[in-house]
């Protein structure tokens, strides 16, 4: 196969060979070079520079028109294996009922449950693959998907299942995350120390036996999953080599994140309300924080404190929490536009927030993430927007005019 050269690129952004995630100051770091090309051979990208340096022969070129390009977006946390929409509970929120409200009458994640169980497999495949398309459109170059809406060891296997088969069908990563503690299915409504034993011994064995999860997840939060259950859960994942990045801190503050830490989770996710002492125990952890924007802006729930977090350190993260209940997009230039505007992020910190940084949290730091000799060749290209803030800047417009994958233009 010949080599492909991008050609007149107007800004090349997002250059680093470095594999670390980028922390306080240098999150606002881009490297770019400008008027610049952009060379693949296969599947991989094989060197870069400046338009005047550009040597050898291409089988292929593709004009950018003085546009931009840019790594792929990577979603460290979605939930984009689901059965149905739910904009019937959108429309209760606009009457005034809250998001806890409509959950505790039998709505949210139990209503998904109820439409999941009932789902074929692969009706659900199905259904998952039409998602996954648009949001490679969209920019998504890849993924973590998490399982959550069976909540039985039937159901959450067919959604793992289902990731296993996104896996085999796409060629972007993907990874899978297990998350049956995500709320208390019926069955065991009034019995959730049982449900807590099931998840871990009967779940998460026929899970880790079958190779179905990279992660292990919990909805750690009052009415959901308490600190001592979420913290046997994650325990046991330690135990089968599955670690944590766990949902906490969305609407209470409760020692989650302390407990994450102690017992070597990935990351803590969500973090719309956070302490002092939170802030502090993450500034002295290894832990990825991950803010999930779209989800505050659609359930109307405060943002993450993302630049309290960067001025601690905190290796921060941007994604997207695709979702049925509190988060139905998973466009991440809309959640790049979110972070600029609702949790004063520069353009250029959201980008590393979604991309170099989201890679080293999925641990694919060294295929994704950056343009680099090596890697990839994922990339984003825009021909109408000449700068980088341009993208969240024009939120709710598409400014992707093409996006490779695996140095494929993808249609
Ligand atoms: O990350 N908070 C818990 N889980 C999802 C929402 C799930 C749902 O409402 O279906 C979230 O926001
Ligand atoms: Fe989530």
């Amino acid at each position: 196969m010949g080599r492909t050269r991008l050609i007149n690129i107007g800004h090349l952004y997002g250059i680093t060979e470095g594999l670390s995630p980028k922390i306080g100051s240098d999150l606002a770091i881009v490297e770019n070079i400008e008027n610049a090309y952009l060379d693949f051979e296969a599947d991989r990208i094989v060197g870069y520079g400046k338009m005047s340096d550009a040597a050898g022969e291409s089988a292929e070129t593709y004009d950018v028109q003085g546009g931009i390009v840019y790594p792929t977006y990577i979603d460290c946390h979605t939930h984009l294996v689901y059965a149905q929409n739910r904009e019937g509970e959108f429309v209760d929120r606009i009457k005034g009922l809250t998001y806890q409200e409509i959950a505790q009458r039998g709505g949210g994640i139990l209503n998904s449950v109820e439409k999941l169980r009932s789902m074929s497999e692969d009706e659900l495949f199905s259904e998952s693959k039409t998602r996954l398309d648009k949001l490679i459109k969209l920019g998504t170059g890849a993924i973590e998907i998490k399982s959550g809406y069976g909540l039985s060891l039937d159901a959450e296997v067919k959604m793992l299942r289902v990731v296993k088969r996104l896996k085999q069908a796409y060629s972007i990563p993907i990874k899978a995350t297990f998350l049956g503690a995500h709320a208390f299915p019926i069955e065991f409504k009034d019995k959730p120390e049982a449900y807590v034993d099931y998840i871990i011994d009967v779940m998460l064995p026929a899970i880790a036996q079958e190779g179905l999860a990279d992660y292990i997840d919990a909805f750690c939060e009052a009415g959901y999953f308490n600190v001592e259950q979420t913290k046997r859960i994650v325990q046991a994942g330690n135990q089968v080599g599955i670690r944590a990045r766990l949902h906490v801190n969305q609407f209470e503050s409760f020692g989650a994140i302390q407990m994450a830490a102690e017992n070597n989770a990935i990351s803590v996710e969500h973090l719309e309300v956070l302490s002092d002492a939170d802030v502090e125990v993450l500034s002295n952890s290894s832990m990825y924080a991950v803010g999930l924007p779209a989800c505050s802006f659609f359930i109307k729930i405060p943002y993450t404190d993302a630049r309290r977090l960067i001025e601690a350190n905190v290796p921060f993260v941007l994604a997207s929490d695709y979702n049925p209940g509190s988060s139905p997009t998973g466009n991440l230039s809309f959640v790049m536009s979110l972070a600029c505007i609702y949790m004063q992020m520069l353009p250029s910190e959201a980008l590393n927030a979604l991309t170099v940084n989201a890679a080293c949290s999925l641990g694919i730091e060294n295929e994704v993430g950056s343009i680099a000799v090596g890697k990839k060749a994922n990339v984003i290209v825009s021909q109408q927007v000449k700068t980088l803030s341009a993208v969240p800047y024009q939120f709710g417009e598409n400014v992707i005019d093409a996006v490779f994958i695996n140095g494929q233009l993808t249609t």
